[in-house]
């Protein structure tokens, strides 16, 4: 058993405190991805894990043990380091067996490993060269290889495919998660790119400024972000904002009034709201717009602002005032620039935030959610 629980975290680098009262749960068998924004505590976190770096307070279990106070090397953690720290003048194959032989693990065993290893990374042509002779991303997936071939029960790889370019780091992302599937191993990989954590994850734990923003499925945090960071960080599109005020419409109905914009406003989020201060924010994805040619019930008001090609979809790019507002669409428009057009996006994909929390306001499912 592998999970890993961390409780009441403090960490400290001098005057800047990274951590205060964190805690997390990894469960057994998962890959789990840490994402964020540069410095918002990822590789710190994961080198705390691994016992690299004292902690001020709190504990850690990895399985049943506590390992608060164990040495790294009696942790059996496979770990990759930002930056790989791999021995540059060293072949490749001596990089992967290092940490076999330092377990002194027997010779015959450690050759099949590094044969099985570097043919599932794709780099068995590289064993003889140094590390100084191969390229970046050959060095990150030696790195990778270096923590795999260790069959730990614990994977900590820091931004293990961050320097791949986009086909290679697409097919190693593949084979990390077949290879965490099929050993059944605990794996948390920290990356700060979106893209790499809703593809591979069984979870995301989102940090900022080391506070966790949300921890749920990949699934839970694009149709229910939790707050405006989330809301903002995930979706390969940025999702659209607009602020309005609460107030009610014809019969009673809530409403959110907005500059060139008013939408029916669900009970429920109606009910949370002060109706004195009443300013919220609206969410909704490029990805679940309509545009029409006229104005309806419900639509918002935007001026045509360009396109951008992106393959299978369009993006359809609108002014509204000083803010910019964009829509996928699977058939490009050609609208002219300069023109009228409407956008509605679907009800039932709208997000609403309180503007000055950030927070999501809850709604009917929230039950459901797994997030925190
Ligand atoms: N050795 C150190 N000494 C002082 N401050 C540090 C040290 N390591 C990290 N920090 C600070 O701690 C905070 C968290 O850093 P950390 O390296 O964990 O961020 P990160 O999320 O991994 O960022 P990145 O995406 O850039 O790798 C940052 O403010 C950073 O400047
Ligand atoms: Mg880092």
């Amino acid at each position: 058993m592998a999970e890993v629980r961390l409780r009441g975290i403090r960490k400290s680098y001098g005057p800047v405190q990274v951590f205060d009262n964190f805690a997390l749960d990894i469960r057994d068998g998962e890959l789990l991805c840490l994402l964020g924004p540069s410095g918002s505590g990822k590789s710190t976190l994961i080198r705390l894990i691994a016992g690299l770096e004292p902690l001020e307070a709190g504990s850690i279990f990895i399985g049943p043990r506590d390992v608060t106070a164990l040495e790294p090397r009696h942790r059996h953690i496979g770990m990759t380091f930002q930056g790989y720290a791999l021995y540059p003048h060293l072949s490749v194959r001596r990089n992967l067996s290092y940490p076999l032989q330092v377990r002194k693990i027997a010779d015959a065993e450690i050759a099949r490993r590094v044969t099985s290893t570097a043919a599932q990374l794709g780099i068995g042509h590289l064993l003889d060269r140094r590390i100084r002779q191969i390229s970046g991303g050959e060095q990150q997936r030696v790195a990778i290889g270096r923590a795999i071939i260790q069959e730990p029960e614990l994977y900590l790889l820091d931004e293990p495919i961050s320097n791949l370019d986009a086909s290679l780091r697409e097919s190693v992302r593949g084979e990390l998660r077949r290879l965490q599937q099929t050993l059944g191993a605990t794996m948390v990989m920290v990356t700060h790119d979106q893209m790499d954590a809703l593809a591979v994850a069984d979870r995301i734990a989102v940090l900022q400024q080391g506070k966790l923003q949300q921890i749920g499925t990949p699934r839970d945090l694009y149709r229910r972000p939790a707050n405006l960071f989330v809301a903002r960080f995930i979706g390969r599109l940025r999702m659209n904002f607009l602020s309005g005020r609460v107030a009610e419409g014809e019969g009673g109905a809530p409403m959110l009034h907005g500059d060139g914009f008013s939408l029916a406003l669900p009970v429920e989020i109606a009910r949370r709201l002060d109706s004195a201060r009443g300013e919220i924010v609206v969410g909704f994805r490029p990805e679940a717009v309509e545009i029409l040619p006229t104005q309806v019930a419900g639509a918002i008001s935007v001026v045509a602002a360009g396109e951008l090609f992106h393959g299978e979809q369009t993006i359809e790019l609108f002014d509204r005032g000083e803010e910019q507002v964009q829509a996928m669409l699977a058939v490009p428009l050609g609208l002219k620039r300069g023109s009228s057009a409407w956008l509605r996006p679907a009800p039932d994909a709208l997000h609403f935030f309180d503007r000055e929390t950030g927070e999501r306001l809850a709604d009917k499912d929230a039950t459901r959610e797994e997030t925190r």
